[in-house]
């Protein structure tokens, strides 16, 4: 938890903090430079957990921060949040800089941290009016019932948070962190352990708050859920970046196709012609042609199936998805020292493809 007890209205122009150096009119959400942390263990050795970020979010984005359990997503979060100090670095939230600027950063800023912290004896409808009070937020600004509602707590109002169900309390963080209409929600894994439909209601929300205007920057380990939502998305492995592009241009990576037929007859096996294409026969007639998109066209592929003798009565095609652009990202970078990714061979990711 922040604990602000900063009003919520602009601040006047003879306050001195507010005299800070002249902002650009649209600044990016996040502005992320060097941004490095070590952490000491308990044997006394140093681990890099961020080597060196840099990163910028831009402004009304809907932004995926992805990594493998350890990368660094929630040790970059904690910073943002105020919850970890960096060991290095410069981190700008709506272009404030939160070492010299801190209020005003904290102001532009929700935070969902991956740890649940809640004081379990405040019902849910107490802990957003004292998390609001904390923010300076007027009281007939708040929106208490909104944002229960919005989490599908509205029934829960009056139980104290540790009569909550795990999902439940994650769903009251998320409510916390928006208590102050921050222009920048950070969310760190906030549907762990939330079920389908109450995950479904959440986005929804997201959405909603990021039409209008909202930057949302979310981590999770469901990238189905990633690929559906974000129109951004950063890699990051071992505390460093790895990839930060368009969704769509991250998954115009992917070079690998896979072509399924139904034969119109029963088929003895894959017929030696389409050894090439890796093909594999499941069941007597459906038969799995692979390729690369670079290199074959499909009108190729389709006329050796007919050359083969192959009669298709159906037929589907499948690209591949940002589980696969992710795995391959990440088990290229896996002992191949700093240098840039590796084509994933093992998911026929050729990564110096170039989206088409
Ligand atoms: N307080 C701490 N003290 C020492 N090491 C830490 C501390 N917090 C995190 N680390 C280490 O920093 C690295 C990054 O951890 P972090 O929690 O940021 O990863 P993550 O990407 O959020 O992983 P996950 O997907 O599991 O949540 C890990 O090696 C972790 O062990
Ligand atoms: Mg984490």
């Amino acid at each position: 938890m922040i604990p602000i007890a900063a009003p919520h209205s602009t601040a006047s122009p003879q306050d001195p903090t507010m005299m800070a150096e002249p902002q650009p009119a649209h600044p990016a959400a996040l502005v992320i430079e060097g941004l490095t942390k070590r952490y000491r263990s308990r044997s006394g050795a140093l681990v890099e957990a961020l080597k060196g970020i840099d990163l910028v979010v831009p402004q009304g984005s809907f932004f995926g921060l992805l990594g493998p359990n350890g990368a660094g997503k929630s040790t970059l979060i904690n910073i943002l949040a105020g919850l970890t100090r960096k060991s290095a670095g410069r981190v700008l939230i709506a272009g404030h800089d939160l070492e010299r600027d801190t209020r005003r950063a904290r102001l532009a800023i929700g935070v969902v941290p991956q740890e649940l912290v809640l004081d379990p004896f405040f019902p849910a409808r107490e802990a957003l009016e004292v998390q609001a009070g904390l923010y300076g937020v007027p009281k007939q600004e708040r929106r208490t019932a909104e944002l229960l509602e919005a989490v599908g707590l509205s029934a829960q109002a009056n139980t104290y948070a540790r009569a909550l169900s795990g999902g439940m309390r994650r769903r009251l963080m998320v409510a916390k962190a928006l208590v102050h209409r921050p222009a920048v929600v950070v969310l760190d894994e906030p549907t762990a352990g939330v079920d389908v439909e109450l995950r479904q209601q959440l986005w929804r929300y997201m959405r909603r708050l990021n039409a209008e205007g909202t930057t949302v920057v979310l981590t999770t380990h469901y990238l189905e859920e990633a690929e559906a939502l974000c129109d951004r998305i950063a890699i990051i492995h071992q505390g460093a970046l790895i990839a930060c592009e368009d969704t769509t241009a991250l998954l115009g990576r992917i070079d690998r196709k896979e072509l399924a037929i139904v034969a119109a007859h029963d088929l003895d096996g894959v017929p030696a012609a389409l050894a090439r294409f890796e093909a594999a026969l499941s069941g007597s007639r459906r038969l799995t042609l692979r390729y690369r998109r670079s290199q074959i066209g499909i009108a190729e592929v389709l006329e050796a199936v007919r050359q083969a003798g192959i009669e298709i009565v159906d037929l589907s095609t499948q690209e591949g998805n940002l589980e696969d652009v992710f795995l391959g990202l990440i088990r290229g970078q896996s002992g191949a020292g700093a240098g840039p990714p590796e084509a994933g061979s093992s998911l026929g990711l050729d990564l110096s493809a170039r989206p088409r």
